[in-house]
């Protein structure tokens, strides 16, 4: 498609019908465009919006009120902020990894790459991550269900979901503490507060975008060393190319594979191809993030790869928030793992791995390591 129909007219699995963009510089192009808005709201009416959780966030809206959402929880995931906590996630990456001392076999997924991430946003939130199954269970629900089939459940699992945070405002409501949770609840950036809805949507997207995503940076950034041993050897010899390595792993195999629907506001054409006010534009991150005409040898894994500025996380006003966090866990991580358990490698046949269904996030179900 990149090569022959770049901007490509095509039925999505929902059901709806969009353009997908998939070279490098048209998805730059559209995602810096604000003519293409994230608030469907605006074109199609008030009765979409009460459909998600997500629906009154940052992700989900423009300006004004993105700034406002954004700016109320902005602070609490800057760089300096983010620095501080590297203590903190090296101390549970090394109690997981404590774990798995001595096993013959490690699942990567569900013994590490998993609850690392959702330990660390549970804590910054001040949730218990006691629960953290719970939040698996709904957070793969709500990103499933949004492709259309499995609409019933995911409002089923939305609702739990809901619940469960209602009774924890409730009483972080009576006994505030130094936690964003509490931060938002009493929460007032140039005057304005978080209404309910938003306070339960601000909650659940950062629950799960810090985690789904995180999760799978770990799962592929192993499966790509694996793939390509020289490169392992290469990162296990010099540990401080861990950076350029994130950032390599984040272009090849990302773990957002297509951007959230963007609408477009008003009639256009755009790369020949007529785009009316309502249609709905996709940019495939991985697809743009593999032009040849961006970055030379795009299909190499090549973890000295310098200046790479790759679309994993976005760009634009919704470039991802937890961006320095995401790379900070990746890099511990990784790092961490080779050093204590150097000799891994793939305990069952690569056939056998299998890649999560859905539109959304690419990475695979279960890693079996020994
Ligand atoms: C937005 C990717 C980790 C929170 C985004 C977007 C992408 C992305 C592609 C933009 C989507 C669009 O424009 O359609 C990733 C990847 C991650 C990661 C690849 C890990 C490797 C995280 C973490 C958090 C987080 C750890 C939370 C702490 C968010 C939020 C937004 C966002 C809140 C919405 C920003 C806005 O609309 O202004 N992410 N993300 N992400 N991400 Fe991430």
């Amino acid at each position: 498609l990149r090569e022959t129909e770049p901007v490509y007219k095509m039925l999505f699995p929902d059901g709806q019908e969009g353009w997908l963009i998939t070279r490098y510089n048209d998805a730059v192009e559209v995602l810096m465009d604000p003519r293409f808005i994230k608030d469907i709201s605006k074109l199609y009416g008030g009765s979409i919006e009460q459909q998600s959780v997500f629906m009154h966030t940052m992700l989900f809206s423009d300006p004004p009120d993105h700034k406002r959402l954004r700016g109320l929880v902005q602070k609490a995931f800057t760089p300096q902020m983010i620095a501080g906590m590297r203590g903190r996630i090296q101390e549970i990456t090394n109690e997981l990894l404590d774990k798995a001392e001595g096993k013959t076999t490690m699942n990567l997924i569900d013994d590490f790459a998993f609850p690392l991430p959702i330990i660390v946003i549970c804590e910054i939130l001040g949730v218990p991550s006691a629960d953290r199954d719970k939040f698996r269970v709904w957070s793969n629900s709500l990103i499933e269900g949004s492709n259309g089939e499995h609409a019933t459940e995911m409002f089923k699992h939305m609702n739990e979901f809901i619940q469960y945070l209602s009774q924890w405002f409730e009483k972080v409501r009576k006994n505030p503490g130094y936690d964003l949770i509490s931060q938002l609840i009493m929460a007032e950036e140039d005057g304005d507060q978080l209404t309910e809805r938003e306070l339960y949507g601000v909650v659940a997207l950062l629950i799960i975008a810090g985690h789904e995503t995180t999760v799978n940076l770990i799962g592929n950034t192993i499966l790509a060393l694996l793939e390509n041993p020289d490169q392992l050897n290469l990162l296990k010899d010099k540990s401080d190319l861990i950076h350029t390595a994130i950032e390599e792993s984040l272009r090849f195999n990302g773990p957002v594979e297509f951007s959230t629907s963007r609408w477009a506001n008003e009639d256009m054409e755009f790369r020949g191809k007529s785009i009316r006010r309502g249609d709905l534009i996709v940019i495939a991150l991985n697809s743009a993030n593999h032009d040849q005409g961006q970055f030379k040898d795009a299909d190499l894994f090549d973890i000295t790869r310098e200046k790479s500025p790759h679309l994993a996380f976005g760009k634009g006003i919704h470039l991802c928030l937890g961006a320095p966090l995401a790379r900070l866990e990746g890099e511990i991580a990784i790092n961490s793992l080779l050093k204590r358990f150097p000799l891994i490698e793939l305990a069952v046949d690569k056939e056998q791995l299998e890649w999560r269904p859905g539109m959304i996030v690419r990475g695979i179900k279960e890693l079996p390591l020994s």
